[in-house]
């Protein structure tokens, strides 16, 4: 397990700064979630702890190692992307285990992993699909044993669930809750729901443009929104979601 610690990345694009001196810590073991409107830099808050992205200034430790220079590979981390990133042309067995064949392990090991895994998220019956023959849900799942297939030390997941529906994303969300306290991964997890931010987050972080506004537990995050910004983004959309589920 791992605890992760920002300490102010700024991030630019061209002239722009996307993130500006953010400072956040996740706990080892936590599961937190991240909201905030479309745009306010989430996906690429995520990219920086991944390593995909590097930031301009700032420093991002893993417990208390400086994890700034250390590759995407070595950092060890599961991530589902937006779009899921399955590889095209790999059936779902091989998607799974392509994590570990990049990380050199052997084939007998990559075999049992992902056997275990697929067991684990009840992918047995589309093993061999490949992923233009599943379903929005089913890639969903298939992304998310890949990310765990790793045994990663911490997983981060980019709104996994935005492309289906309602009742799906449910069951998904609490499978995603059980897995994490089984697995006891530190987990960061991007949604737009608030509704699910509050089902299942140890605690929630809320973004608005380049800033994280407040980090705290549902109850909190309830009884004392830091500013308006945060008591409105979480009452709105709490009220939307729940006509949303009536309708
Ligand atoms: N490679 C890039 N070059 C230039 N601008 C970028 C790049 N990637 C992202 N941006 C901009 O950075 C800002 C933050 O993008 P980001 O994808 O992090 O937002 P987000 O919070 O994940 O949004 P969403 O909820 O829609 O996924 C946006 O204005 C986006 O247009
Ligand atoms: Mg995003």
């Amino acid at each position: 397990m791992v605890s992760v610690r920002l300490m102010d990345i700024s991030k630019n694009f061209a002239e722009i700064e996307i993130l500006k001196r953010i400072n956040w810590e996740i706990q080892e073991g936590e599961l937190m979630i991240l909201v905030g409107p479309s745009g306010c830099g989430k996906t690429t808050l995520l990219k920086i702890i991944l390593g995909s992205l590097k930031p301009n200034s700032g420093k991002i430790y893993f417990n208390e190692e400086l994890i700034n220079d250390i590759s995407i590979s070595k950092r060890n981390i599961g991530f589902v992307p937006q779009n899921f990133g399955l590889f095209p042309h790999l059936n779902v067995h091989e998607n799974i285990g392509f994590g570990m064949k990049m990380r050199k392990a052997s084939q007998d090991k990559v075999n049992f992993q992902v056997s275990k895994i697929i067991k684990m998220l009840k992918l047995e019956d589309l093993e061999l699909r490949m992923p233009n023959q599943l379903s929005w849900g089913q890639q969903q799942r298939v992304a998310l044993a890949r990310a765990l297939a790793i045994e990663p030390r911490l997983l981060l997941l980019d709104e996994p669930l935005s492309s289906v529906d309602w009742v799906a994303r449910k069951e998904i969300t609490m499978e995603i809750s059980r897995l994490q306290k089984t697995l006891e991964i530190t987990t960061i997890y991007v949604t737009h729901d608030i509704t699910e931010a509050f089902d299942i987050g140890d605690r929630i972080t809320v973004m608005s443009a380049s800033k994280i506004e407040q980090s705290a537990s549902p109850e909190d995050l309830i009884k004392n929104p830091k500013n308006e910004f945060v008591s409105s983004y979480i009452g709105h959309n709490r009220n939307v979601q729940r006509l949303g589920s009536l309708m």
